[in-house]
């Protein structure tokens, strides 16, 4: 059976009924699923019965996984990431702990893994525990920055054309001051990296996108401190128009998956200590360094 989905937004998004992605693993459909996402760059395969295991069997289909770049927070497979305010025995953590003000750096907009010289390709997440009906936030919203260059006035074009955004995990550090110090071998895993402010896709006659992020840093190379950070709000201020946004109301065993070459995102927030929010994701590495305006592509 071939799978049917439903179109979310024009631009953005699709839902998928009739597919268990713990069973129904088969190059044809994993063709299909990489098609649609492809064209729709976010795809909500609803009701779903995962674990650990059953996700990253799933998200294994479609490329190599990352590992959780932080030793010793993950129990059992380090290629899943805790996306919760619960801790991995269960427990609902204070609002302090570093595990929660993880949780709300992602409230900022960031596309995953843009601190590893290869940023991500897709993110799988999925739902264990949402939050009941009547809670504020707690929605997954996502910024489509191919139609977000596209609307961009034509000097900004130009301007942002030569330059670039370092990107370092180390960072987070310097927007949430109470996480603890990354270890030496931590640091040294993952230098700071830079990507260009405007993506080059390839694989879409050449398309060009938006490419930042303001989860770790908040600066623009080549500009003065000044400069950068007002060009940096801007941006930030710009990709707020909802012409360009997808968000996500969960529902309980929800799996999401998204392209992060050409979406960001972000939770909203919500009451973190009166809500418990459990998510587990896989994360599919990408293959290639972004390409710039001034990139050698062959
Ligand atoms: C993530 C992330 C958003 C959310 O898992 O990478 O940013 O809604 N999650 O929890
Ligand atoms: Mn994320």
């Amino acid at each position: 059976m071939t799978i049917k989905f439903e179109d979310i937004t024009d631009h953005t998004g699709i839902i998928i009924n009739n597919f268990d992605a713990s069973r129904d693993v088969n190059d044809k459909k994993i063709f299909q699923i990489r098609e649609l996402i492809q064209k729709k760059h976010f795809i909500c395969f609803r009701n779903q019965n995962l674990n650990e295991d059953t996700l990253l069997n799933f998200a294994r289909q479609f490329g190599t996984l990352e590992s959780y770049p932080e030793k010793d927070k993950t129990k059992k497979n380090i290629q899943i990431f805790n996306v919760a305010n619960v801790s991995s025995e269960g427990d609902h953590l204070s609002e302090d702990d570093p595990r929660v003000v993880l949780q709300k750096n992602n409230s900022r907009w960031h596309t995953d893994s843009s601190y590893r010289f290869y940023p991500a390709l897709f993110s799988l997440l999925y739902g264990k525990e949402i939050l009941p009906k009547e809670a504020v936030g707690g929605q997954t919203q996502f910024c489509n920055m191919l139609l977000a260059y596209d609307d961009l006035p034509k000097e900004m074009k130009e301007k942002l054309q030569p330059l670039h955004q370092v990107h370092s995990y180390n960072d987070i550090r310097r927007l949430e001051p109470s996480l603890p110090e990354l270890s030496i071998e931590e640091k040294q895993g993952f230098p700071p990296v830079t990507h260009p402010l405007i993506r080059i896709h390839p694989d879409r006659n050449m398309t060009k996108s938006l490419f930042f992020t303001s989860n770790t840093s908040l600066e623009i190379g080549g500009m003065s401190f000044k400069e950068g950070k007002e060009l940096h709000s801007w941006l930030v201020n710009y990709i707020e128009n909802k012409k360009f946004h997808l968000t996500h109301d969960w529902q309980i065993n929800d799996l999401i998956m998204w392209d992060n070459r050409v979406l960001l995102h972000r939770v909203i927030p919500y009451d973190y200590s009166k809500y418990r929010r459990a998510m587990i994701r896989g994360t599919v590495e990408g293959t290639t360094p972004v390409y710039g305006p001034f990139s050698q592509i062959n």
